[in-house]
């Protein structure tokens, strides 16, 4: 099979994984169209911006368009190969919903000539890119897909999946090692002929079902592991000890390394990745159940504990820093800080609660419109606080100096003050 790919690639989705993707394709000399349903998200990019905060996206943007070689659209193209990025969030009982998937190969289906190659990036459970194959199948009865058979199909499916970090992304994009798996071997080659076009890391070709297994699982890995720091935080606090403290001594371990405690886990992947692997064995993903468990009972925990704190004063007013789910990004997607913010409002409409989000110039919908809740600036916010909660270790928070913090009840889940 040939080694380069060449051709014209359609990106399904131009989101924090598909938009730098597209990128990283245009600036090898790809003709990318990057495709999604919002309508503003494809006037921002062909107009050479982007629609979110990502360190180097938006200069990188601006050149492929001005160059030509990106373009954005609402409608599925003809392309060599397509890539789709759209969301895989859970449902109300935990299990993936794969309909922005299932819409999207409803899309792309048409446009198949032969040849094709078709990549899910979307965080899936085992089986899925399978599934993408006969759905395929279905749309277009007149093509083979490699689901049917080990043969020459005349459209080759394949699983790529994204472990970027948010905020590092245009650099881990090139440098990351990436698993491709196959629904056949075929399919596999394929897919890495076009990954080789931009990826200095190693490529791993495997099947399918491990290529999804082995994101999940990665996932998981970094869930339990701050489900433990979680857990021992919960302990120090009965015991009257101090968490961070155990932890740092704990680590001259020459063989552990345990992570930081803080307010909970978010974000996309982490708080919602596991979830698709406990769906797939319920009754044997035990730990990587309570691990979300744990995680997601943090939030309420800490707004149970700013609460505490408030009920000593009369009439506190609140400040909480950072919403965002991790620090020096503007995603809030799954963010325990919006949950501790949105427990306390909810638990104590009364309390005057200020918040401070550098990220963002709008409180999200769940805080918006609450009139006890309003944004601010840092430093009017501080000057007003009694209370100062630290949610998000934003570089802009971690750099306040302690005596701005003086006369104030500071509670640091984040341990970034100490
Ligand atoms: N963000 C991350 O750091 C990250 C890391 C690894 C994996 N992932 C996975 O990558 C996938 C995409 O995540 P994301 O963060 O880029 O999501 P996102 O929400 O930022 O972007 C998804 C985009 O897809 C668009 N879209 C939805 N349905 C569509 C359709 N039918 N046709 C065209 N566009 C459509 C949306 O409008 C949106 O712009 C998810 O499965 C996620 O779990 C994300």
């Amino acid at each position: 099979m040939d080694d380069t790919f060449t051709g014209r690639v359609a990106i399904i989705g131009l989101g924090y994984i598909g938009l730098p993707t597209a990128v990283a394709l245009a600036t090898r000399g790809i003709e990318v169209i990057g495709v999604d349903i919002n309508e503003n998200t494809v006037k921002a990019v062909s107009e050479g911006h982007v629609p979110f905060v990502e360190p180097d996206l938006a200069i990188a943007v601006s050149g492929a368009v001005s160059v030509g070689r990106l373009t954005a659209t609402t409608e599925v193209p003809e392309a060599d190969a397509f890539i789709i990025a759209v969301p895989t969030p859970f449902q109300d009982d935990h299990t993936a919903d794969l309909s922005y998937i299932e819409a999207a190969v409803a899309q792309v289906a048409p446009k198949l000539r032969g040849g094709e190659l078709v990549v899910l990036e979307s965080t899936s459970p085992p089986g899925t890119t399978e599934q993408v194959s006969k759905w395929l199948a279905g749309h277009r009865p007149d093509l083979t897909f490699p689901h049917e058979s080990e043969g020459l199909p005349d459209v080759y499916v394949a699983h790529c999946p994204e472990r970027v970090l948010p905020g590092r992304i245009m650099i881990e994009i090139v440098t990351n090692d990436r698993v491709i798996g196959g629904v056949t071997r075929r399919c596999a080659e394929k897919a890495a002929s076009l990954y080789r076009v931009f990826t200095q890391g190693a490529i791993l070709t495997t099947d399918a079902a491990s290529a999804e297994m082995a994101k999940l699982v990665e996932n998981a890995y970094r869930d339990v592991n701050i489900a433990f720091a979680n857990e021992l935080s919960l302990i120090g606090e009965r015991l009257k000890l101090d968490t961070w403290e155990i932890i740092r001594l704990a680590n001259h371990h020459p063989r552990v390394n345990i992570l930081t405690p803080g307010p909970g886990v978010g974000g996309h992947c982490i708080a919602v990745d596991p979830w698709f692997i406990v769906g797939a064995a319920p009754d044997l993903a035990r730990l990587v159940r309570t691990a979300r468990e744990v995680n997601d009972s943090k939030p309420l925990h800490v707004a149970r504990q700013v609460i505490e704190r408030a009920s000593r004063f009369r009439n506190p007013t609140v400040v909480c820093l950072g919403l965002t789910f991790k620090a020096n990004v503007d995603d809030m997607r799954e963010s325990p800080a919006v949950d501790v913010v949105v427990a306390i409002a909810d638990a104590e409409p009364d309390l005057d609660i200020r918040v401070v989000e550098p990220f963002t110039h709008a409180l999200p919908p769940e805080l918006d419109g609450r009139p006890n809740v309003r944004m601010q600036s840092a430093s009017d916010a501080i000057d007003e606080a009694d209370i100062v909660v630290l949610l998000v270790d934003h570089e802009q928070f971690k750099t306040i100096p302690k005596t701005r913090l003086e006369g104030r009840v500071v509670f640091d889940t984040r341990g970034a003050w100490r």
